[in-house]
């Protein structure tokens, strides 16, 4: 499977999370689900996908590749805002808490549509196949350095499947 696929199998996981009410509703559960995408789905992003989008396009089309860095932009933002969210939910003001946490999410969710209707496209029509299977096997180590066990709890992909993809 192409890195893209897999994160595109992520933002499947997330939204579904999201439309369920979110087991995420405590701020442990919201912590472990952030480091996820911090140290994993927007790590393979911002070390693998996005720099090779950025030197394929550089020089040929450099309003996309000004579009990478504004949508790279958001994981920041995403960063701060799971700060504040972790930083009220520990002091116990669940209404500042709630307001933020959805906030989090909302953000999370235009900014994965954003990648999915505006990059992703681009990497799997226009990337050549041997740097997207370069970038796959960077990705699969980054999943194993954040720790196999944790991802599949978190995206719901059982193991067994993440060693046939
Ligand atoms: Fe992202
Ligand atoms: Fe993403």
């Amino acid at each position: 499977m192409d890195v893209v696929e897999l994160l595109m199998v992520d933002h499947l996981s997330i939204r579904l999370l999201v439309r369920c009410g979110l087991c995420v509703r405590e701020v442990g559960e919201f912590a472990a689900f952030h480091d996820f995408i911090v140290g994993c789905h927007a790590r393979i992003e911002d070390e693998v996908v996005f720099p090779v989008l950025r030197e394929h396009f550089s020089g040929v089309d450099e309003g996309f590749v000004k579009l990478v860095e504004w949508i790279g932009n958001d994981h920041k933002l995403l960063d701060t805002l799971a700060g504040n969210v972790v930083g009220y939910g520990r002091s116990g003001e669940r209404e500042i808490y709630e307001d933020r946490l959805n906030l989090y999410f909302k953000l999370l969710m235009e900014h994965n549509l954003r990648e999915e209707a505006q990059l992703f496209p681009r990497w799997l029509q226009e990337l050549p196949r041997e740097a997207r299977a370069r970038a796959t096997e960077e990705a699969r180590k980054i999943i194993m350095e954040f720790g196999l066990k944790k991802y599949t709890e978190i995206t719901g992909l059982s193991e067994e499947a993440f060693k046939l993809i």
